[in-house]
């Protein structure tokens, strides 16, 4: 059975294009609209060599009403929207954060307002467990206390979950899921698609595999003196193909009325602490490769220790995160050579 066209809001950018994929593998047509702001058009060629299918492309800004209208008007038949399209670091929200509540909040707003008169069936929102703040108590649930945000950007994920279900209550008709991802890592395993940042990396991973390319001269652990077994900071990695198939799963449940729910919010992490010492050493032991790093002060805005109880999600999405750390750490080096391979870094 042919199955319903699927939007991709920032589809060429590092989630949303292994979601693309596992999309395609699952079957779906799917249309990616991305600015190309921290993305490139060569991902569509990843995309291609990996699943066969060349996605369809649109060139343009979600923030751009009539854009998106006609969008809608030249592929009909959209059932699903998956939203990726948003700004993301952190240290640059503060800065600018009129360009954090514009993008973010402009982009879902606009996707909001055109499902309703399109027949779209329903939302899946990139949220982040930075909702979470600094945890009281790990692991955290998806009941566990909303945190006052600590910078624009983690308010733009805490604004646009409450609009979310303020325009449902409103009776639109069409659901969501939201999904509060922890910390995405890796790439996929044929090196086809992965993370590239624009300019120095600001996380953790792809700043340290590229120190151990020989690209940057060493990487800063920031801090070694929090309330953990070793000092430093500790997070749940999560490998971005496992977290891209959560989304399949989500967009089928949208689209099959399989709950009653008209929004439902998902945790998706492994439900295991690493610490950052911890993440160097899963490198090192898996890839062979030393990293050169020091220990430096601590990092502003840094939670201390936060890891999910994904068993929601294990539960009613039947979704688990499978693929172990020290092949997530693989899978990320080989993207890195990749891209030297090919000249890129
Ligand atoms: C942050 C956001 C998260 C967001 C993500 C995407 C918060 C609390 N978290 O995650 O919501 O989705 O960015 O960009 O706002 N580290 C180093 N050296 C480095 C880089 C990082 O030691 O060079 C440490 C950090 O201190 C932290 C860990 O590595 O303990 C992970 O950092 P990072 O990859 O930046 O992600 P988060 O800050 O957890």
């Amino acid at each position: 059975m042919k199955k319903d066209r699927i939007l991709v809001t920032g589809g060429t950018g590092y989630i949303g294009s292994h979601t693309v994929v596992e999309l395609q593998k699952a079957g779906y047509p799917v249309v990616i609209i991305d600015n190309l702001s921290n993305s490139n058009r060569e991902v569509l060629d990843g995309i291609e060599r990996i699943s066969g299918i060349r996605p369809d492309f649109v060139e343009a800004d979600c923030t751009d009403l009539n854009a998106l209208k006609k969008l809608f008007a030249d592929y009909p038949g959209i059932k699903g929207i998956i939203n990726f399209a948003a700004s993301k670091a952190v240290g640059e929200s503060v800065e600018k954060p009129i360009l954090y509540y514009r993008n973010n909040l402009n982009t879902l707003l606009n996707l909001l307002d055109l499902m309703g008169p399109n027949g779209v069936k329903g939302i899946v929102f990139s949220s982040s467990c930075t909702v979470y703040g600094e945890p009281d108590q790990n692991p955290v649930t998806e009941q566990s206390p909303i945190k006052k945000a600590t910078s624009p950007y983690g308010n733009t994920k805490q604004i646009s979950e409450e609009i979310i279900t303020d325009v449902i209550t409103s009776g639109a008709p069409f659901k969501s899921v939201i999904l509060r991802y922890f910390n995405p890592i890796g790439a996929h395993p044929s090196a086809e698609i992965g993370e590239l940042p624009n300019g120095v990396p600001q996380n953790l991973v792809p700043y340290l595999t590229q120190t151990a390319m020989g690209i940057r001269k060493e990487l800063s652990v920031f801090g070694d003196d929090y309330n953990t077994p070793d000092g430093s900071c500790i997070r749940d990695y999560i490998n971005v193909v496992d977290l891209a198939k959560a989304h399949v799963i989500a967009v089928e449940r949208m689209l099959n009325d399989a709950s009653e729910d008209k929004i439902e919010i998902f945790n998706l992490g492994t439900g295991l602490g690493t610490s950052v010492l911890g993440l160097i050493d899963a490198f090192e032991r898996s890839t062979g490769v030393k990293v050169p790093h020091k220990i430096v002060g601590r990092r502003a805005g840094d939670i201390e220790k936060v890891w999910a109880d994904p068993s929601h999600a294990n539960n009613v999405l039947g979704w688990k995160a499978e693929t172990s750390l020290d092949d997530t750490m693989r899978s990320a080096w080989a993207w890195q050579l990749k891209l030297r391979e090919r000249g890129i870094m």
